[in-house]
């Protein structure tokens, strides 16, 4: 069994997207591995949100994984903030992670143009902080986009360093969690390209009935098939990927074979997708208001996901601490 490591960004809502590209997987992968998810709150900061964003994505991003089916109960469910441990085992590492190749990161050197009056320090050591979260709990596998495989790259190197240098075999080196076939991408409404957050073309699942309907209406088509049994233009197809994602399987097939003898209207396709995402969404919703709006549940599962973080955390740092020469006399 593998030790399965997930950061999560606590910016923004999530997307059905989203949910279908890892959170459905995240799902399944607590029963078959020992999980830990977190939220990466540390990293947040190096965006500067004021703290009523960062408390509030926080808590919103908390909520959404819990309604989206993560279960405290089986995985260990944690803030980044609530593991002093962690903050530890970064200043440790960072006396080994070297600038020159901290700068060299692609994600700091987007971070140095995209932000250019504020490239903070915290934004340098950003990998390492991520290699702490990870190698805290000696975890072997993280699921990573493409964005992000420099970063475990990086933690592989900390985790390599640190064995060689204290000729210790302590980290293990953690490797990619590959979904496999069953990574799906959910593309946008806007004709073209992904669904996402920045480009304004995503349906969140905390979205109402009223606002997924009008999204899906506003999605962009074509002209219509004009020969029997044509290909689906990109527009057309992306609502095809998204029904085949939501809808059941009869209703696919009815729009498919539709286009394919020229008789499709594109108002009834709409009209049926938007119903059948308002449908997959509505229990993720309920689930989550309930879940939202219980600060005491919350705050008892924050605190008893710290807790059980905070098993692996501190008997790690200890090792580290007695591997390093911090022992008592
Ligand atoms: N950097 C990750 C992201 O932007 C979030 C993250 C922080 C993370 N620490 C992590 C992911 C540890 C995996 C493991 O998505």
């Amino acid at each position: 069994m593998d030790i399965v490591l997930s950061g999560i960004r606590s910016t923004g809502k999530l997307h059905i997207g989203n949910y279908f590209g890892a959170l459905k997987n995240f799902v399944k992968m607590q029963h078959e591995n020992q999980c830990y998810f977190f939220i990466a709150d540390y990293h947040s900061l190096t965006t500067h949100p004021t703290p009523a964003d960062l408390h509030g994505s926080v808590k919103q991003v908390f909520a959404e994984y819990l309604a989206c089916g993560i279960d405290p109960e089986i995985a260990t469910v944690f803030l980044q903030s609530d593991l002093p441990e962690v903050s530890e085992l970064y200043l440790l590492l960072n006396m080994n992670a070297y600038i020159g190749e901290l700068e060299r990161t692609t994600s700091f050197k987007d971070k140095v143009r995209l932000q250019p009056e504020n490239v903070n320090a915290g934004l340098l050591t950003y990998p390492v902080l991520m290699a702490a979260d990870i190698i805290i709990h000696r975890a072997t596998k993280v699921p990573v986009g493409k964005d992000q495989e420099q970063n475990l790259e990086m933690t592989r190197k900390f985790a390599r360093r640190f064995n060689h240098m204290y000729k210790v075999d302590y980290f293990p080196e953690p490797t990619a969690y590959n979904f496999g076939k069953t990574l799906v991408k959910i593309p946008g409404l806007d004709g073209s390209g992904k669904m996402g957050k920045s480009e304004g073309n995503a349906i969140y699942l905390t979205d109402d009935a009223k606002t997924i309907t009008k999204k899906v209406m506003k999605a962009v088509t074509d002209s219509g098939p004009t020969m029997q049994d044509q290909e689906p233009s990109e527009p057309i197809q992306n609502l095809f990927t998204i029904m085949q994602a939501v809808s059941e399987s009869e209703t696919l097939d009815y729009f498919k074979d539709q286009y394919k003898n020229c008789t499709i209207r594109y108002g009834d396709l709409k009209k049926q997708l938007a119903e059948d995402i308002v449908r997959f969404t509505d229990p993720f919703r309920e689930k989550f208001e309930d879940i939202y709006s219980n600060n005491t549940y919350l705050r008892k599962l924050v605190n008893e996901g710290a807790e059980k973080a905070r098993v692996s955390a501190s008997q790690t740092l200890k090792d580290v601490r007695e591997i390093m020469g911090f022992k008592a006399f």
